[in-house]
């Protein structure tokens, strides 16, 4: 790591600013990236103080600037990863040949496989060993160019277990450049213990573990998995309800692979995001609209379970949602840290455009996690969240896939 107070990060090809009004963007205003040529940007103490055409820029700086030599490629704010299981223990390999010899996720889960699996391994680690997991994974997503996560637990299903979880993201937001937000995911699947009596586990989300993770401050927000054989609708909403009280904002894994009114309880209680949403349809799509809910759409789950069936970006675009896109990074359906990898499939799967890839990977990612205002964008005032990408024009990120190495990634100014 080098460390200046005052850089000069000069000769871009293009400098992808996305400036914009203070919300997240909607439509065509997805498809304007604000690209500055031969531009170049100051950051002084970790933060933007201007960003341009390179003469003007140059003439702002001091005499004892260090410059970055960008070497006309593209410059972009980091990543913003709005949905990601930062933290489990082991991983599913094996599922993974199972799935390739012709099982279905859904008929390893019914076995006692899947999520499940995942929380045996889980508990049986320590806070500890949770915390490199996470340092490990912290690298993988930088080194790809993602400068923040949003972090969920969900494989603990004990309250020690998931405060553990929620501890260890902590931890790695304080060892590691990687911003983490971190949210409650208790209600991710009904632990083996509970599989005869799920309403019990539900009261000892709502009554137990939501007031110790509000008390302690370990989460901003607060998701359920609701979906046929996992939460019910009205289970989901007594979940979101509860945490809504105690001040926590609230996403919600819906319609992955049934629809069942898990978007409108979504819209009814206000919640900040509506994610998977691959059986989404028109009428869900208006209650996100009224209600301001953003959809995050998680190709690599779709591709990585070898299903066809995508969450129909464009009509969501062409509603005037602003769409966001994430990894879902999770040992079983989306094992992946690479948002380049996810720019490709919502470009080549979902008809995105790659410009509106970009903004969904970044401002309104941003504005999804309520960091709007300080990442997401290349503005001046923002924190110098930012990469070199090995490009020279920012539609090589999706265009060119599977092998993308950053050529710098810088978290608030300091080369990672
Ligand atoms: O977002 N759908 C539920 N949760 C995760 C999968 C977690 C897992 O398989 O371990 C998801 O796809
Ligand atoms: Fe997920």
């Amino acid at each position: 790591m080098s460390r200046s107070s005052s850089l000069l990060v000069t000769n871009c090809s293009q400098i992808v600013v996305m400036a914009g009004p203070a919300r997240p963007r909607v439509g065509a205003e997805m498809r304007e990236l604000g690209i500055v040529s031969d531009g170049a940007m100051l950051v002084e103490d970790g933060s933007i103080r201007a960003v341009g055409v390179r003469r003007e820029i140059e003439t702002l700086a001091a005499a004892n600037v260090e410059f970055v030599d960008a070497g006309g490629r593209v410059v972009m704010p980091g990543f913003v990863d709005a949905h990601t299981h930062l933290i489990f223990a082991g991983n599913r390999a094996d599922e993974f040949e199972m799935r390739c010899g012709g099982m279905t996720y859904q008929q390893i889960a019914e076995r006692g496989g899947g999520i499940r699996s995942t929380v045996r391994k889980t508990r049986a680690a320590t806070e500890k060993e949770l915390a490199a997991v996470g340092e490990k994974h912290a690298r993988w997503f930088l080194q790809g160019g993602t400068t923040t996560v949003e972090a969920k637990s969900g494989y603990g299903l004990t309250l020690d277990d998931e405060l553990k979880i929620l501890r260890a993201v902590r931890r790695v937001s304080q060892v590691t450049p990687l911003r983490c937000v971190p949210t409650f995911l208790g209600a991710h699947e009904i632990p083996d213990e509970y599989k005869k009596q799920p309403d019990a586990y539900v009261d000892l989300v709502v009554k137990d573990m939501l007031p110790t993770v509000a008390a302690e401050k370990l989460a901003e927000f607060c998701d359920v998995f609701c979906e046929e054989q996992v939460f019910s609708v009205p289970q989901a909403e007594r979940v979101l309800t509860a945490a809504k009280q105690h001040g926590l904002g609230l996403r919600m894994h819906g319609d992955q692979f049934t629809s069942r009114g898990a978007v409108e309880v979504a819209a009814k209680l206000g919640a900040k995001t509506a994610d998977h949403l691959e059986q989404t349809t028109g009428e869900s799509i208006v209650a996100m609209k009224e209600a301001g809910v953003q959809p995050v759409l998680l190709p690599g789950s779709v591709y990585a379970i070898g299903s066809q069936k995508y969450a129909p970006a464009r009509a969501m675009i062409e509603a005037g949602l602003p769409v966001v896109i994430a990894t879902d990074f999770n040992p079983g359906s989306s094992p992946t840290a690479s948002m380049t990898m996810i720019l490709s499939l919502a470009c080549t799967q979902m008809k995105m455009t790659p410009a509106e890839a970009v903004t969904a990977a970044t401002v309104n990612a941003a504005w999804s996690l309520n960091r709007g205002y300080e990442i997401g964008s290349l503005e001046a005032g923002k924190i110098a969240d930012f990469v070199i990408h090995d490009a020279e024009d920012y539609r090589e990120l999706a265009y060119f896939f599977g092998g993308h190495r950053p050529h710098g990634v810088f978290a608030a100014g300091v080369r990672v």
